[in-house]
């Protein structure tokens, strides 16, 4: 039986053994695999795809971690992600950890798909520390200092519970994909595998999933912005799941999420793609001849903060025709020069306003 304040052993394993496609929930997965679909065509159709994907893994770095009250503003975030500084505060470091954990299992699923080692290593990157499946007891849920879960023990037990998960992912029986991706999330959360970052490591998996299933092409969905806006009815709707195997209030929360998220995602990229078109013949215009090519302007949207070094990586010039093609770029008012320990960083302002919304 279950008890909040006794370890979950008797965590049903998947599938969960109740009809999950009711009428609703078959007719919201509809909706959110046509909004997902929609921004996978449309991320696809962008030429360079990095500059998407960078933006949208900080923000949903920045976002997720938010959730476990690691705060950073976005400022501090990329200037992090650009400046070579040994100045980063801790909050700050935390997120781009979580962004490198994305990065990596993305990554690695050409290699492998999702597995228990998997989730290791995203947390481990995540915890920056050496993390294994929990073998002390003690691990649970408060909230307001009272144990609203505690989930199963022993590593043999979570071994097993994770290995069924594994299997589950990788079924292909009718079970849509993203009805699937939902009854995951809360498996993962339920098995609470690591003595912490299981939020977090759940939230990186959900993406990978994602991309692993074909429904995104990179890593671009900012699904912990929905989590972190509807964090008390995420948490009660997990409870329902434990308590009373309320499987479809959940799996539709969860589907919302998708939904709302990918056509979030969506518009931003819509708002950047045109910013960087209007920017382009801006530039071209009012640039000197020997200064302007798509290439530069393209880097220009990578990340906000540009620097020297990112031009002379790009091949786009030698170092000191580059500090000049950025000047001339703060010249006519594309990007505005800031210091940042030693080194001088080129904020594009109006890129940086995008992202913050
Ligand atoms: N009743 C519950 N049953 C199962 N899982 C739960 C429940 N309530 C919360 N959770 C999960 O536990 C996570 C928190 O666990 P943990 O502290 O290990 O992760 P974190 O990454 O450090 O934190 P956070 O998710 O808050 O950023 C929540 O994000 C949620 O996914
Ligand atoms: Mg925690």
């Amino acid at each position: 039986m279950y008890h909040p304040e006794k370890s979950y052993n008797d965590l049903p394993l998947l599938p969960p053994k109740v009809e999950l496609e009711t009428k609703q929930v078959l007719k919201q997965a509809i909706v959110a695999t046509r909004v997902l679909a929609e921004l996978k065509g449309r991320a696809d159709e962008i030429p360079n795809q990095s500059m998407l994907v960078n933006a949208v893994t900080l923000q949903e770095a920045k976002d997720s971690s938010e959730i476990e009250n690691i705060v950073t503003t976005q400022d501090n975030l990329y200037q992090a992600f650009t400046a070579n500084t040994n100045s980063t505060d801790a909050q700050t470091k935390e997120v781009l950890r979580y962004r490198q954990a994305l990065w990596q299992g993305y990554n690695n699923l050409t290699k492998r798909p999702l597995s228990t080692n998997t989730f290791i290593s995203i947390v481990r990157t995540i915890k920056e520390n050496d993390a294994g499946i929990r073998k002390t007891t003690g691990t649970k849920i408060t909230r307001n200092g009272t144990t609203i879960y505690t989930p199963p023990e022993g590593e043999k037990t979570i071994r097993n519970l994770l290995k069924n998960l594994e299997d589950f992912i990788h079924q292909t029986n009718d079970i849509d994909d993203l009805i699937r991706l939902a009854v995951m999330h809360y498996q993962f959360e339920a098995i609470h595998p690591f003595p912490d970052g299981n939020g977090r490591t759940g939230r990186v998996l959900n993406i990978l999933y994602l991309v692993e299933k074909g429904l995104l092409d990179a890593p671009i969905l900012y699904l912990s912005k929905y989590i972190i806006e509807n964090k008390n009815d995420y948490y009660k709707k997990l409870r329902g799941v434990t308590e009373k195997h309320d499987w479809e209030a959940w799996i539709l929360f969860m589907l919302k999420g998708v939904e709302e998220t990918a056509a979030y995602t969506l518009q931003k990229i819509n708002a950047i793609n045109a910013l960087m078109e209007e920017t382009i013949l801006f530039a071209k215009e009012k640039l000197p001849n020997r200064v302007y090519s798509k290439e530069l302007i393209e880097l220009l949207f990578e990340q906000p903060y540009c620097k020297v070094k990112f031009l002379v990586d790009k091949g786009i010039a030698k170092r000191q025709t580059a500090a000049e093609y950025l000047q001339e770029l703060e010249k006519i008012g594309i990007l505005k020069s800031q210091k940042v320990g030693v080194e001088n960083l080129f904020l594009n302002v109006p890129l940086f306003q995008i992202l913050k919304d």
